[in-house]
């Protein structure tokens, strides 16, 4: 164990309202899990596939032919990626059901349907949670009780810092180089947007009404990130380059979406990103923003390999400049059946990040992605970190 200073220990505490305990240890480090590791060839390639909204519904709530044959082809889509890819982890990044369609007595059974493909092979995955997989039938804590109880073995997803309203879902995962090592080569972290039932304006709770969207909460997420990361760096004398998730994009999206890159531009998020109220934007998700700049090293200094989010079901790019810190801001596209279709989303996609040890141990660490589509083609390979997009930065 390691020993913590004081200062470090006074200041997370009073950091966590309403007495709620965070442990002062490396949440990630499960050693009932499998250690995820690296393969021979130094290779760690993860598979991201957002907004399958499954289950859907006509409008006025009867039951339509299209939801379950949108289902059953979101499930060839996700099959037909991971025979292609054949990915070391799926990541799902939000929207697995639309939640207000699905019943609350197998709303469950969507979410079987969706990690289904996955199972069936094999692959470690984790998820993240959507604005749409909520409303009254399911909210994300049961999501992720339930995914931790029926896929104990391949579900890495937690829930470090919830319970509502602070959300659910907020954990990282480490992948080591092999299995022997204690330091992780990369971290995947994950975090909640949020959703309806974490909280509206007509109760208690922090996410007000005229919310158009929602974002990771401001209280306790970022100081959760700042001591995990402080923990990382106590213990292992540095913070592992980090692949980011969440399901709303941050709003520095928006700021680059005009910028010219590879990838769908169907969809340029206005507002639909974090931190809007009434149409305005409120800067509420900066102090997540902030916490995940630090987590960059700084500024400009390369860290955070790449911010993922679906959502916007017609964008599918990365992009980043000096507004993003540097930071790669990037969609993953539409995997799903369910949910609107844009012009460019028709064919449905993943997004791949293909890990890789040398490419991590670089002095500025990159990662190479790309969309892989149901059509068996691929497309927008880029090389992200600091050479991509080096004129806006
Ligand atoms: C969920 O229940 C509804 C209503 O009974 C039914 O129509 C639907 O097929 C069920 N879906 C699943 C995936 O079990
Ligand atoms: C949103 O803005 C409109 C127009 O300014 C205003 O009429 C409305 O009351 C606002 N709604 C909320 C919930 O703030
Ligand atoms: C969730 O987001 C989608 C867009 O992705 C939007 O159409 C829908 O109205 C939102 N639902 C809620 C409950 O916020
Ligand atoms: C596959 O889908 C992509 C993405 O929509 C499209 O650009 C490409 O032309 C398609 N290729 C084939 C062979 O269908």
């Amino acid at each position: 164990m390691m020993i913590l200073p004081a200062l470090l220990l006074a200041s997370s505490a009073s950091a966590f309202p309403l007495g709620r305990r965070v442990s002062n240890t490396l949440s990630g480090i499960i050693t009932s899990k499998t250690k995820l590791t690296f393969n021979a060839a130094g290779n760690f390639k993860v598979v991201s596939f957002s907004d399958m909204h499954m289950g859907e519904r006509n409008g006025d709530g009867t039951w339509a032919v299209w939801g379950p044959a949108n289902d059953a082809a979101t499930q060839v889509v996700h099959g037909t990626i991971l025979d292609n890819e054949k990915p070391n982890y799926v990541v799902f990044n939000g929207d697995m059901m639309t939640g207000e369609n699905v019943f609350a007595a197998n709303a469950t059974n969507y979410l079987d349907m969706v990690y289904a493909p996955t199972v069936a092979r094999n692959i470690p995955f984790s998820s993240t949670h959507g604005n749409i997989s909520v409303q009254n039938n399911i909210n994300h804590q049961e999501e992720i009780e339930y995914e931790q109880a029926h896929y104990s073995e391949l579900s890495y997803t937690r829930s470090d810092v919830g319970p509502k309203p602070y959300g659910s879902g907020n954990y990282w995962v480490p992948v080591y180089a092999k299995s022997t090592d204690s330091v992780p080569a990369v971290i995947l972290w994950f975090f909640d947007s949020r959703s309806f039932v974490s909280g509206t304006g007509d109760g208690p709770g922090p996410v007000p009404a005229a919310a158009n969207y929602y974002w990771v909460d401001p209280n306790t997420v970022p100081s959760y990130i700042t001591l995990q990361r402080q923990l990382m760096s106590a213990q292992w004398q540095k913070v592992p380059p980090a692949l980011v998730f969440v399901h709303i994009p941050v709003q520095k999206a928006q700021i680059l979406a005009p910028l010219p890159s590879e990838g769908d531009h169907d969809d340029e998020p206005d507002p639909a990103t974090q931190g809007f109220l009434n149409n305005t934007y409120t800067g509420l998700d900066l102090p997540f923003w902030d916490a995940i700049i630090d987590l960059n090293g700084g500024p400009d200094k390369g860290n955070v390999l790449a911010i993922t989010s679906g959502h916007d079901h017609g964008e599918s790019w990365c992009a980043r400049s000096t507004d993003s810190a540097g930071i790669p801001i990037c969609f993953n596209g539409h995997s799903g059946y369910g949910g609107y279709v844009t012009t460019h989303s028709v064919v449905r996609n993943g997004r791949v990040f293909n890990l890789n040890l040398g490419d991590l141990a670089k002095e500025v660490p990159t990662v190479n992605t790309w969309n892989s589509y149901e059509n068996s083609t691929t497309d927008d390979a880029v090389e992200l970190g600091p050479d991509y997009m080096a004129q806006y930065n």
